[in-house]
């Protein structure tokens, strides 16, 4: 397994509409198991595989706590079928988006359908944390980011200190 680079705000490449993945085979597995280790090891929660530069309908996750042993899930060309009424409120991060959290209201559950590990189509309920990070992902692949959610106001002071902390990092 290898660990890739994750690409950080506000490069434009996480802007990309990221494409519907043609087959679930061995190289594809290859690229998820390389974001798990990538995501454990940042670390993070959730990582999409524009994340990682790969434009393909991919999302990698594991909310398990460490305590449990990893529980990996893969959700291949998800879907969005169903958002309740009720919202949720969370305070997000994003590992493209390092060091800042902010709250980000989304509906509290979900009804997502996806192809698996294996390329079984499955059809899950979701709420909680699980339903907030699979909305946050999804939008990964539709090139939006949790900032995307705030005030501009919000955005632009974020997006600035995440400039000036690459420059800095630069320049280290
Ligand atoms: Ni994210």
């Amino acid at each position: 397994m290898a660990i890739l680079p994750i690409i950080e705000a506000p490069d434009q490449s996480l802007r990309t509409l990221s494409q519907p993945v043609e087959k679930v085979d061995d190289d594809l597995r290859r690229l998820m198991d390389n974001m798990l280790e990538t995501m454990y090891t940042a670390p993070g929660i959730g990582l999409a595989a524009i994340q990682v530069g790969v434009p393909k309908r991919v999302i990698v996750m594991d909310l398990s706590h460490d305590e449990d042993g990893p529980a990996p899930r893969h959700f291949i060309n998800p879907e969005i079928l169903w958002t309740s009424e009720d919202l949720a409120n969370y305070n997000e991060g994003c590992l493209s988006v390092p060091e800042h959290y902010a709250d980000v209201e989304r509906p509290a559950q979900c009804r997502v359908r996806y192809l698996d590990y294996e390329g079984e189509i499955r059809e899950e309920e979701m709420d909680g944390l699980l339903a907030t990070c699979f909305q946050h992902e999804m939008d990964h692949l539709n090139g939006i980011l949790f900032i995307d959610h705030l005030s501009s106001l919000k955005r632009q002071i974020i997006l600035k200190k995440l400039r000036k902390a690459q420059k800095a990092e630069a320049t280290a």
